[in-house]
């Protein structure tokens, strides 16, 4: 088994095609792992790895620390809302005198796009993206398209759309990137509003009706409407939104085809999607978050148990 390509793990958009394929094929390696009675591997004993979260999170926090454990790494989890920061000591300092702790791996979310990029510069440890404001979340749309291999068999060919707020979405961005080099063939749905303009350029096709985009769809990746933005007009109303674009039963009933669900978390029942679909037969949302722990040891394997010199 080889290395990556890059030292670091912090977008989708230059992740070659082999990368993604080797990620998912180690992915699907370690859930097997994740499914004996011992579900632990040697692979990074002895290794440092920090969690840095300085935004919120409930599964990508879980998921890195739980595959980091799995691997026998020695992991330390820092939480912005109890630090110095609160002190006002900058993210350079901080990240600083986390590396003089001889970290091997930082990964980290924040709210900043960008923020990732500027972290490499400040230590040299391997960094990973756990999420960087609306740029870019890497590991969940590896997750996604291990989810979607592990449905289909590949992904080459797939018709998966994307529904929601584009504009706004680093999971969409992710996606976006990871599925056309691939060979997927994508579609993003939403208002229009909430599609960032140009972004066909990325060789997606564009939808503002999500009925004829449910006929055409293998796959539906629904992401969550940001209530926060509500408030500020940018969505005019939960019942609008629900009714022009919300995966609801009956539109589903409707179109009486096999269609695989998927959603990245956290879910707002009854407005993106309804309990019945995301509980259903047809969503395989919670086997997204399994593959959330496979797919995030094999970056940290792949990235951490090669000594290499690579592209920064
Ligand atoms: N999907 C995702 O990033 O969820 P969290 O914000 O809970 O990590």
């Amino acid at each position: 088994m080889g290395s990556l390509s890059r030292k670091h793990f912090l977008g989708l958009k230059e992740t070659p095609a082999d990368d993604i394929k080797k990620i998912i094929d180690t992915g699907f390696m370690f859930r097997e792992v994740l499914d004996r009675p011992v579900k632990k591997v040697p692979s990074l004993t002895g290794m440092n790895i920090v969690n840095l979260f300085f935004e919120n999170s409930t599964r990508t926090r879980m998921s890195f620390e739980l595959a980091e454990k799995r691997l026998s790494a020695d992991v330390i989890n820092f939480s912005a809302s109890s630090s110095s920061l609160k002190k006002g000591e900058t993210l350079k300092d901080t990240v600083q005198n986390i590396h003089a702790m001889k970290m091997d791996a930082v990964v980290m979310r924040h709210s900043a796009p960008g923020s990732i990029l500027q972290l490499t510069k400040f230590v040299d440890a391997i960094v990973i993206n756990a999420g960087d404001g609306t740029h870019e979340h890497p590991t969940q749309a590896m997750l996604d398209m291990m989810s979607i291999h592990e449905k289909f068999g590949k992904l080459k060919g797939i018709k998966v759309a994307i529904v929601g707020d584009i504009c706004h979405s680093r999971v969409a961005l992710s996606n976006i990137y990871g599925l056309i080099t691939m060979g997927a063939e994508v579609t993003l749905c939403g208002p229009p509003h909430l599609l960032p303009v140009g972004i066909e350029e990325l060789g997606v096709n564009i939808s503002y009706n999500i009925d004829e985009v449910i006929e055409w769809a293998d796959v539906l990746n629904i992401l969550r409407i940001q209530r926060e933005r509500m408030g500020i007009g940018i969505i005019p109303s939960v019942r609008e939104y629900r009714s022009s674009f919300g995966i609801t039963q009956e539109r589903i009933n409707q179109h009486q085809k096999e269609i695989v669900i998927m959603h990245p978390g956290p879910m707002n029942r009854g407005v993106e999607i309804d309990s019945t679909i995301a509980d259903g037969e047809q969503a395989i949302i919670l086997d997204q978050v399994l593959n959330g722990v496979a797919v995030r040891m094999s970056i940290l394997y792949l990235l951490l148990s090669q000594g290499e010199e690579k592209e920064a």
